[in-house]
């Protein structure tokens, strides 16, 4: 694990919750993207080395949009920056991590992520991520 690369914060609205985020705290809108797979639009906010990755359902059988239903919105993940993704998801199965994803799918900015159980995490749904930089 070399970093946390972004927070994930589940939003109804990215229109509504950008505002509190690049105005209020002044943190560097790095812009909007569609993730067609995980049916969600994602905006990032660059804080330090690290982002705030807001995420808006895109449809009603979005995981975001479940999230929602159940918990209202707030923190959704933490995502962990890897060199090599795939080494990496071998070495937690290996010491028995249960993990949602075991290959990594196209997450946003041309990311490769993984998604890993909360029951493994203490609770907290973890990405692992790699990125070009
Ligand atoms: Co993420």
């Amino acid at each position: 694990m070399q970093k946390i690369n972004h927070l994930g914060v589940a939003v109804a609205s990215l229109e509504e919750a950008l505002p509190h985020y690049r105005d209020v705290l002044g943190m560097s809108y790095q812009g909007t993207e569609e993730v067609p797979e995980q049916r969600v639009r994602v905006a990032f906010l660059q804080i330090g080395e690290s982002k705030i990755e807001l995420l808006e359902p895109t449809s009603a059988d979005s995981p975001i949009a479940k999230f929602l239903e159940k918990n209202g919105s707030g923190i959704h993940h933490i995502a962990y920056e890897v060199d090599d993704i795939a080494e990496t998801l071998a070495g937690l199965e290996q010491k028995g991590v249960r993990l949602i994803d075991r290959l990594p799918r196209q997450g946003a900015h041309g990311a490769k992520i993984a998604f890993i159980h909360p029951k493994s995490t203490g609770g907290i749904l973890t990405e692992i991520c790699e990125v070009d930089h």
